[in-house]
């Protein structure tokens, strides 16, 4: 396991942000209304010929961190071989994030929070109490985007669910260049029918790509 963590750590180490964009999707639900809402954000980053891919953490196997620290020493998580042992290189050369969550009882879903907890690994910590701490993903121009859908009316339905994304990722370094609540859809996929969410946030996703060029 030694080994393995050296490895992991010198494959991100040669790696460097460019001008790409990862969508992440937090939702269980294969082809709800995330999905959707993904889809349109990065159909909007591909129409300023800004490279783009996607991962849906449901398709990942992975667990939330386990606080083991190793990632002190080596910078990146090697505590946990698993799904997320790939995707860090795809977080560290995209410049660009697109994260779009449902909310699950007035936050981001078990996945996405786990995820996040994930990022863990890219702080830098001091020995001082409480430990002084600085992000290796900042003064990058890394920029993020945020889309979260609920059933019910308003913002507080939807609780802390935008708040739960934006508050970890700017600590990260991430400059959040927009976000979009959306609210009112309940049934798989029927966010296709609202057509002015969709263009809403293709036109994020176009924001987002303009800002990286
Ligand atoms: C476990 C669970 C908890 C939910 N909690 C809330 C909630 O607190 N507020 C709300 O408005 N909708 C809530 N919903 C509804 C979803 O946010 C809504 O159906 C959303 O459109 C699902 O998006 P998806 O298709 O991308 O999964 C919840 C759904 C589930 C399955």
């Amino acid at each position: 396991m030694k080994m393995l963590g050296s490895i992991i750590k010198a494959n991100n180490e040669d790696l460097f942000p460019e001008n790409k964009v990862l969508g992440v999707g937090g939702s269980p639900r294969k082809n709800g209304n995330s999905d959707v809402l993904l889809r349109h954000v990065l159909k909007g980053v591909s129409q300023k010929n800004i490279e783009c891919g996607s991962i849906q953490l449901r398709d990942i196997q992975f667990q939330g961190c386990i606080g083991c620290e190793k990632c002190r020493k080596d910078k990146i998580c090697t505590g946990l071989i698993d799904g997320m042992t790939l995707t860090y290189s795809q977080i560290i050369t995209s410049k660009g994030l697109v994260l779009v969550s449902p909310t699950h009882n007035y936050n981001i879903t078990s996945w996405m929070k786990a995820f996040i907890d994930r990022l863990y690994c890219f702080y830098n910590f001091q020995n001082t109490r409480p430990r002084a701490w600085s992000s290796q993903l900042a003064g990058q121009d890394r920029k993020a985007v945020i889309v979260a859908v609920c059933e019910q009316e308003n913002k507080k339905d939807m609780g802390f669910t935008l708040e739960a994304m934006r508050t970890p990722i700017e600590a990260l370094g991430y400059q959040v260049i927009g976000e979009q609540a959306i609210f009112r859809v309940f049934d798989r996929g029927k966010i296709k029918e609202d057509t002015e969410s969709l263009e809403r946030v293709f036109t994020l996703g176009k924001t987002l790509a303009k800002s990286l060029i």
